[in-house]
This record gives C-alpha cells, sequence and structure tokens, in this order.
C-alpha cells in the first residue's frame, strides 16, 4: 500500500476511535479505497477500518461507515437559507416553547426540506429541565414519529438516563437539525451540513434560552460542531469528557450513542458514563455508590 493510502487508512481509523459517525468521499475515491483496503487486508493481515458505500456493499473490516458525497444538485450541497430570525413572545416558558414548536412545525425552509412523510423533530421533555441532551438529526424512526431519538441510538440514549435515575420526561431531547437530511441512498442518514445547521441553531438556542437548563450534553461531533462552531482541528478523543460553555450554559461533550452501538466496548460505555457523572455531580444529582461503579471492569 502506497503511503498516501496508509495516511488515509490511519486518519480513517483515527476518525473511527474518536466517534466519527459518517464521512462523506466521492464516489471515486471509495472505489479507490476499496480496492487498496482489500490489498491491504490481503497482504498485511491487518483489519482495515470497513468503508460502507452506500450501495449496500461494505468492505471487509470493522465498521466506520462511509457515505458517499451528496451529487452538487442535492438537497445538502444546493442549501442555501439564511438562518432563521424572529423574536420570542412574551410568556412563560411553557407558552414560549408552544409558540416557538408552531413556529419550527410551521417553517418554510424545515418543510421544504422534509422527506415525502417525513416530520419535522423538534424536542421533546421538560420545559424545567436541568439537562437538554443535543444530537445531530433525525433519523427514518425520529421523522416518521416527530419525536427525537427513539430509534435504536434513542434507546440507547434512554437507557443512559435512565441510569441516571431519570426518566425521558425529566430532561430534554432535541437535534441541531429539526428534519431529516435527505439524501439519494437507499439507507443511512446523511449528517446535516454546516449551512443546515446554521439554518436551525436559532431554533435551537431558542429552545435553551426558554428551558435554561443547567447543563448541555452535546452527542456527538456533529452536534459540537453545531453549536460552538466547526473547527478542523477539534479531536473528539480530546474533547470528549471536557466542560466548555454555551452562551454561558456549562456543556459537557460526550460520544454520539450510535458511536456507543458501534464500539460495544465496557471501555466506552464507561467514558461516556463518566461524563455523564459529571453531569450528574454539576447538577447535584444524587450518585450512590452502585452508579459510580457502572461499567468499571469486575475484579
Ligand atoms: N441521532 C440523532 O442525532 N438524533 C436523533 O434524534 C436520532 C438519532
Amino acid at each position: 500500500m502506497s503511503n498516501a493510502y496508509q495516511a488515509i487508512h490511519q486518519e480513517l481509523k483515527r476518525l473511527q476511535k474518536e466517534g466519527l459517525s459518517a464521512l462523506y468521499v466521492s464516489d471515486q475515491v471509495i472505489e479507490i479505497l476499496g480496492e487498496s483496503l482489500t490489498r491491504t487486508k490481503q497482504t498485511s493481515g491487518d483489519v482495515p477500518v470497513s468503508i460502507k458505500t452506500d450501495t449496500g456493499n461494505p468492505t471487509p473490516g470493522a465498521a466506520l461507515p462511509v457515505q458517499t458525497k451528496a451529487p452538487p444538485s442535492s438537497p445538502a450541497e444546493s442549501f442555501q437559507a439564511t438562518p432563521a430570525k424572529f423574536e420570542l413572545p412574551q410568556g412563560d416558558p411553557q407558552e414560549q416553547l408552544t409558540w416557538l414548536e408552531e413556529r419550527v412545525q410551521n417553517c418554510p425552509v424545515c418543510r421544504e426540506n422534509l422527506n415525502p412523510n417525513g416530520k419535522i423533530v423538534f424536542g421533546t421533555g421538560s420545559v424545567q429541565a436541568d439537562i437538554f441532551f443535543c444530537g445531530e438529526a433525525p433519523g427514518a424512526e425520529e421523522e416518521k414519529t416527530g419525536e427525537p431519538f427513539v430509534g435504536k441510538a434513542g434507546q440507547l440514549l434512554t437507557k443512559i438516563i435512565q441510569a441516571m435515575g431519570l426518566k425521558r420526561d425529566d430532561v430534554y431531547i432535541a437535534n441541531i437539525l429539526k428534519w431529516r437530511p435527505q439524501h439519494d441512498k437507499p439507507y443511512g442518514n446523511r449528517p446535516p451540513t454546516l449551512g443546515e445547521m446554521q439554518f436551525c441553531l436559532p431554533y435551537v438556542k431558542a429552545q435553551i434560552q426558554i428551558i435554561q437548563p443547567k447543563v448541555i450534553v452535546a452527542l456527538g461531533n456533529t452536534a459540537v460542531s453545531g453549536l460552538l462552531g466547526p473547527d478542523p482541528s477539534r479531536r473528539m478523543g480530546t474533547i470528549r469528557g471536557t466542560w466548555q460553555s454555551f452562551e454561558e450554559t456549562p456543556l459537557m461533550i460526550t460520544f454520539h450513542p450510535s458511536y456507543l452501538l458501534r464500539n460495544d466496548t465496557l471501555q466506552t460505555k464507561r467514558l461516556v458514563w463518566e461524563d455523564m457523572l459529571k453531569v450528574m455531580k454539576k447538577i447535584e444529582l444524587p450518585i450512590s455508590e452502585k452508579q459510580q461503579g457502572f461499567f468499571l471492569p469486575k475484579k
């Protein structure tokens, strides 16, 4: 394998380790990488990072889904709306949140970008929540039901919330993007573009302004980029588990539950759990000895 391919291979593995869930590369590059990585496995015995194309034919190896770059005419590349602009009306938090939801449900840009039969996914939970979980964008299950995090990753998020001694109704759950990004592949999800996230950011900011959570939890790299802005030098491996702030609200960065599903090890679970322990401590939730010890290796 040439040095260039080796470098790409290593970079993909590094990104996978850091929690990247999807990556856009052109069909041509996928072909070249596919051949190259197959050759690597044959010649070196090393297990390459898998390139799972959206044609449904993953190359051999582990699992880093790589989605093909959307064609130039796709909704991803032609998205050009300026960020949503509005002023919240006077009222109590519940009234404001109801107003905002109606605003988002009737947002022409959001509606235009929906898949056929897809629903806008505003957010769900308590207007008095101390914790605001922020994901990336609705997936297939979410656009069907109109509720965030109800698919496999969502079920895992629910378990995490329950392990913290809470219910979904005690927290608030939303996404950076309010619709499921369209793409032209038969399955999988396309991560939102920066333009799409910037369009929805005022909606997310307003949700946070109304709810005034004590803590925001950013789930995965895309949510972090959407909230804090893009930074090519940002590494999930470095910032995960650290406190940042979003407009003065403490922000904890952790892995996206779908990353946990793909990296189902005690060690990864413990990392996320340690982030949640920090969140619990910050908002002064009681932490039992049993909770302290979740996902520690058995002695
Ligand atoms: N992944 C997300 O980021 N959000 C959802 O609502 C579902 C899956």
